[in-house]
């Protein structure tokens, strides 16, 4: 069974998540950015990281899972470098404002490099190379999330789904923004998949067996996209995420689901490198321009329409969704229309 879709105007949808946050009990401030961050991808079709995550959130923040009262601090560390210490604040409203710390350094140093420390869940990251691109900035983001996702030959889950998000800017353009789970999928998708109670495709995910699964309520672990190579990027992620800021690693972060009244203690790593300090800011808009001219101008092999640039998909979406309003399943937004927190 499908759950029957509504379509919501943009900016309805995301003052309904952002009243709902409030009064779970999130500072304001905090709320107005996790909102925006949940807008971004519900507006490109990233369903799996927007209003799908509200009652989620929301129950978090009412059961104490959020700090509401933190101490956010900015420690540089070096000419270009610094720690942002989110003390377990709302991960969308402390990795924003980290990111404009590192585009800071950036704009007087070359590059900016900023650990964020103790965060709860950061939301689809691409927010943040968008961020940094709209500064004219290059960015890599890259942030921890909870394991469940089984190494390269083994059978038990031991990191998370890491994402990585690159962004560049284009001259007069909605920016270049890679933005990628290191698994096949990302969890989202998965509980996605459950709201609308849809089959998965069996490459996505395994069940408490380790066995292939298409039932998203089977899922037990999700697996590396490319194998080993997935694998060794979501190692990457949790090095520089993890590690080197000192937080839990691997199978130590803590679970998004298991414990909703403790802090995530997550980490983010944000590198924000200004083209003016390599070779020039207009020759590399140039050089974007030619290059997504010429993968434009690449014949579609058969069964594609077009070749596209990263993050283009999102913004044709997003276009679309100006015309139609925002699908959300109607579950989810009689929720959000109610005095429910969770
Ligand atoms: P995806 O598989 O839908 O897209 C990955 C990338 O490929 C995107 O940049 C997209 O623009 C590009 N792409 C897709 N089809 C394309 C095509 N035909 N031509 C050119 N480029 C194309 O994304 P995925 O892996 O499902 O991730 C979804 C979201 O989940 C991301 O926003 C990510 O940040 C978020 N996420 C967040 C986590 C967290 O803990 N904060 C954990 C895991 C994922």
């Amino acid at each position: 069974m499908t759950e029957p879709l509504v379509y919501v105007e943009r900016d309805r949808l995301r003052t309904l998540m952002k009243d709902k946050l409030v009064k779970a009990g999130l500072p304001e401030e905090q709320a107005d950015k996790t909102a925006d961050l949940l807008i971004f991808a519900d507006e490109r079709g990233i369903h799996s990281h927007g209003a799908v995550r509200m009652q989620y959130y929301s129950e978090r923040v009412a059961k104490g899972g959020y700090n509401l009262n933190p101490d956010l601090k900015f420690e540089q560390t070096g000419p270009a470098t610094g720690i942002y210490h989110g003390d377990n604040a709302s991960g969308h409203y402390v990795s924003y404002e980290a990111t404009k710390k590192a585009i800071e350094l950036a704009k007087t140093s070359g590059i900016g490099v900023v650990g964020v420390k103790e965060i709860g869940h950061s939301g689809a990251i691409g927010y943040y190379a968008r961020q940094a691109a709209l500064e004219g900035m290059v960015s890599l983001t890259v942030c921890q999330s909870d394991p469940m996702v089984v190494p390269f030959g083994g059978s038990e889950p031991y990191f998370g789904t890491n994402p990585i998000a690159f962004g560049a800017p284009r001259k007069d353009d909605e920016p270049i923004i890679f933005d990628m789970a290191t698994t096949v999928q990302a969890w989202g998708k998965i509980l996605d998949a459950r709201s609308k109670h849809q089959s998965i495709p069996d490459t996505w995910a395994v069940d408490e067996n380790g066995a292939p699964t298409t039932d998203p309520f089977k899922v037990n672990a999700l697996l590396p996209v490319a194998g080993p190579k997935g694998y060794g990027l979501m190692m990457m992620v949790d090095i520089l995420a993890g590690s080197l800021l000192g937080l839990p690693f691997g199978k130590h972060v803590t679970s998004m689901y298991k414990d909703l009244t403790e802090y995530r203690r997550l980490g983010q790593f944000q590198v924000v490198i200004n083209p003016e300090y390599f070779g020039g800011k207009e020759q590399f808009l140039e050089n974007i321009s030619q290059m997504v001219e010429e993968l434009h101008a690449n014949p579609p092999a058969e069964g594609f329409d077009k070749v596209y640039y990263p993050g283009e998909i999102q913004n044709d979406v997003m276009k679309q969704y100006q015309e139609s309003g925002i699908p959300v399943t109607k579950d989810i937004f009689d929720y959000l229309e109610s005095d429910k927190i969770y």
